[in-house]
């Protein structure tokens, strides 16, 4: 027996992809990110643990401690202005649980906090899961958002997972709007298939998820719709709107008006062809913070923001923090802390590009620092 071959029969997560373009037909883009990264044994989060300096990229938390400490002091001075009630504290798409870890230490400031928390996360992949369980062994695991406890306050953080969402693209050619779908390349060959974009004819219903001021967009001009991400805050919203608490929702994106491609890969820290060698990079998308919002608002619950990160975390106090870190580092960590304080914070690397958008239920004060 030939040890290539994976439980699915091909041999890798690019002749799966191939062998199911050839009997079905070109795949629909939020189909292939979704095999991509989800693919139950072949699937990029499903295989490794792809954070840090080994893998394909890094993330707030991994960068500084501060990160996950300030969201924590954020989760905290809302819950205590709150009346301080028993609460599910949970988050989605942990990492290796390097932030949730970091809000537990620094939300021992207020030992009532703990006391009434009852820690969730919820992760997809058994990589990933067995790193959060060495950093908070006393979580509850969940699959997804609807298996959560229902009969408490929720406050929940989810930090890069909208960006892994599966999109769909919709692109402009002669005066007509398109799918991005994906086919078979003619530069693959049987032992590496190669795969490429192609554009297919709206299916019934597609026009409405175009944004009305894109609907006339000049030729060559593209949008994009995250299906999962809108049903992700919907259910969310519900929650909060029923339950009470608070999301954090923290990523790349924008908040604006819709347009242009922002699918993209990254492996081992570079930008790579989103369309080459499924499963072995990460594939994202910018968040459109507007239409989690508007999603959000259409579910009955107050969404503040989207800020800037940068400015988020100076709300919080991430100077004073630094400098308190500072005084009692070595030389060589007092410029590691100086590094990662820039880093998260400075316009020109994740300040401005990063952003936090808020979502607050029934009988909940608004997190500090934040515009409707
Ligand atoms: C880019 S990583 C971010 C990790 C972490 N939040 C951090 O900031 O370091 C994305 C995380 O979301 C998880 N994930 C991806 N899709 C998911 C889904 N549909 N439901 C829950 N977790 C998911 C991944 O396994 C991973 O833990």
């Amino acid at each position: 027996m030939n040890d290539t071959i994976t439980p699915t029969g091909a041999p890798s997560l690019a002749h799966f992809i191939a062998q199911l373009i050839t009997t079905e037909g070109p795949l629909p883009l939020a189909d292939y990110m979704s095999l991509a990264l989800n693919h139950p044994t072949l699937g990029y989060y499903r295989k490794q643990d792809p954070l840090g300096v080994a893998g394909d990229f890094t993330t707030a938390p991994e960068i500084s401690q501060m990160f996950g400490e300030l969201v924590g002091m954020c989760v905290l001075d809302v819950w205590s202005r709150a009346d301080m009630p028993k609460f599910t504290l949970a988050e989605i798409g942990p990492g290796r649980g390097t932030l949730m870890a970091d809000l537990w230490r620094a939300t021992n400031i207020l030992p009532p906090f703990q006391v009434a928390a009852d820690m969730h996360l919820i992760e997809t992949s058994p990589a990933l899961r067995a790193e959060q369980k060495k950093r908070v062994p006393q979580a509850t695991w969940h699959e997804r958002l609807e298996e959560l406890p229902t009969d408490k306050p929720l406050y929940l953080i989810a930090n890069e997972l909208f960006d892994a969402l599966p999109i769909r693209q919709f692109e402009r050619l002669n005066g007509t709007w398109f799918e991005r779908y994906v086919r078979l390349s003619d530069k693959g060959t049987p032992d590496a298939p190669a795969f490429e974009p192609c554009l297919v004819p709206l299916a019934p219903g597609a026009e409405d998820l175009l944004p009305p001021s894109m609907k006339s967009s000049p030729d060559g001009s593209i949008t994009e719709h995250c299906p999962s991400g809108i049903a992700l805050i919907e259910e969310l919203s519900h929650r909060l709107a029923k339950q009470g608490g608070m999301a954090l929702i923290i990523d790349y994106g924008f908040d604006g008006p819709a347009g242009g491609d922002t699918f993209q890969a990254l492996r081992s820290h570079k930008f790579a062809n989103p369309y080459q060698d499924p499963g072995a990079a990460d594939l994202t998308a910018h968040v459109n913070f507007l239409a989690l919002k508007t999603a959000a608002q259409r579910a009955g619950v107050q969404a503040l923001g989207s800020i800037e990160q940068g400015a988020f975390l100076r709300n919080l106090g991430i100077d004073a923090r630094a400098q308190t870190l500072i005084a009692k580092a070595s030389p060589e960590q007092q410029s590691d802390i100086a590094s990662a304080l820039r880093r998260l914070t400075d316009g020109k690397e994740m300040g401005s590009l990063f952003k936090v958008l808020a979502l607050v239920g029934a009988n909940t004060p608004t997190p500090v620092g934040f515009s409707h």
